[in-house]
Formats: C-alpha cells, structure tokens, sequence
C-alpha cells in the first residue's frame, strides 16, 4: 500500500506521552483529583485500550493528552511535540492537523453527507483533500455505496465508521476515541472495532480507546487500567476472559460497566 504503512524512520517510536499529568476539578470539599500523576507511553502503529471503573479519569486522560483539556502539572506531548507548552492558536492547530478524536456520541452533521462529514474539518481549515488518502480510508471503512447518505440515512454502526473516517481524514498522528462502541449494538461495535484495528494494521495509524467492554478491548494491543486517577496495571496482548478476570480485581461491584 503506497499511502499507509507506519512513517519513515525518522518519526518517533511513541506517538503521544503524558509525563505524570495531573489534574483536579473543583476546589475545597468538592475538589475532585481526575488524574493523579499519570505517566503513559502510547507507541506509533499500536491500538491501545483503557479501562477502568467509572470516574477513574480514562475521559480527562483522553481530554488532556488531545489537548482539549489542560493539564495542572506534568507534560504532554504529541510525537515531538509538547501540548501542554502551546498557546491557543499553536495548540488549534496541532488538534486540527495532527490529532484525530472520536466521540461516544457520532457528532456528525445532520445535514450533510457521509462524504462530506468526512471531509468537514479538511474544508473548515482549508487543506486539500489527498485523494488517495481519502480511498484507502473509505475502503476500510468500506462505506463507498453510502457516501451519498446522510447520518439519519445510516445505521448506528456506520454513523461511528463515518465519524473515525472523518477523525482518520487529516492522517493524524494519533486518534483518540472515548467508549466508540458505547452506543452501538454488539454487530454495530463490531464493525467500528474492525475499523480501528484495521486502520492501525493496514494504515499505519495509532489509536487509543476508552471501553467498558472486555470484547473491545481484546481488539487491541495493550490495555492499560486506571483507578482513582492512576494507572494501575497494563496488559500486553489481551483477551476478553483475562481483562474480565482483571476488571474482577478491580473490587468495586457495580462501578464497572
Ligand atoms: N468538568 C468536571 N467538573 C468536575 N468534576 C469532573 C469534571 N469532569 C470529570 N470530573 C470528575 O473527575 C473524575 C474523572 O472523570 P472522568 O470523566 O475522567 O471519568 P471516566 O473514567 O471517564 O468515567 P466514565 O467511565 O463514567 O466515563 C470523576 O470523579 C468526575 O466526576
Ligand atoms: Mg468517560
């Protein structure tokens, strides 16, 4: 494939790090600490997942390594460069060209195509489409006889391929997708899943995701897990049965999802 395949070797191995991250919501009795100095390496090329019980932090770990939140204390950087260091405009612009994110909720536009919602944020900024990008992304999509369609036109399942397609669209260095499958049927979160992997396998690409599902967490490479705001353990190489028999240690009935 002459468009995917990872970067040339003078790309950096890790494609996004937070270098114990902290940060906290609210103050006095009501001070929360959301992430408690967080360390993470997130490798080029891989698929990593995380998990944990719910209000463990994986949303503003998401939010604060993307750069849509900021950080108290520690570093973040996206390939070589560091988030937490940029102005506004500097960091609009990394999250526009260099960063993909996917949402529980799909947040395409009602009113325009599949195409075109894939396409959105490339004419909001002004950037050429590249072509050939753009194929190998719809073929791995494999939405090319719905592109005419607009979201309601589409099953919920094809609603989040078009949203990863569209987040997949600039070639960013990384993808950040929050609990992708959260809405989906188990078919729908199939589909988004095989996307994911393939996107990483056969493009190149690098992609974290946030689940509650063991399944969907065996799409990927390592699976990391937090609790109370820290990261408490990874799993290389996962299966749904072991990240179960993981998330059972984790004690605390009810929370997980
Ligand atoms: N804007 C906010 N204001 C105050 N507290 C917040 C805010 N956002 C998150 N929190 C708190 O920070 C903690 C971590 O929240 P976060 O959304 O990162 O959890 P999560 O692991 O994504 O949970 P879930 O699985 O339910 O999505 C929680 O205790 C939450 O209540
Ligand atoms: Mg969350």
């Amino acid at each position: 494939m002459t468009n995917g395949g990872p970067p040339g070797p003078a790309a950096p191995a890790t494609a996004a790090r937070a270098d114990r991250i902290s940060k906290a919501y609210g103050r006095g009795d009501a001070r929360v600490v959301a992430l408690d100095e967080v360390s993470v390496s997130l490798e080029r090329g891989h698929f990593t997942a995380v998990m944990g019980p719910s209000g463990s932090g994986k949303s503003t770990l998401m939010h604060c390594m993307a750069g849509l939140d900021s950080v108290d204390s520690g570093r973040v950087f996206v390939a070589d460069v560091e988030v937490t260091g940029l102005d506004d405009k500097r960091l609009t612009r990394l999250r526009r060209d260099r960063i993909g994110f996917v949402f529980q909720a799909f947040n395409l536009v009602p009113t325009l195509t599949a195409l075109e919602n894939i396409t959105l944020p490339l004419d909001i900024a002004g950037r050429a489409v590249d072509r050939a990008w753009l194929d190998t992304v719809i073929d791995t999509i494999g939405l090319r006889q719905r592109l005419g369609h607009r979201p309601s036109e589409l099953s919920g399942g094809q609603q989040q391929r078009v949203a990863c397609a569209r987040a997949l669209a600039s070639r960013p260095e990384i993808i950040f997708a929050d609990e992708p499958t959260g809405n989906l049927d188990s078919r729908s979160g199939a589909e988004v899943l095989a996307f994911l992997r393939n996107s990483v396998r056969e493009m190149g690409q690098t992609v974290v995701m946030v689940t509650h599902d063991p399944v969907a967490a065996s799409y990927a490479d390592l699976v990391l897990f937090l609790a109370d705001g820290r990261l408490v353990d990874q799993m290389p190489d996962p299966t749904a049965e072991k990240v179960l028999e993981r998330m059972k240690g984790f004690d605390l009935p009810g929370v997980i999802a």
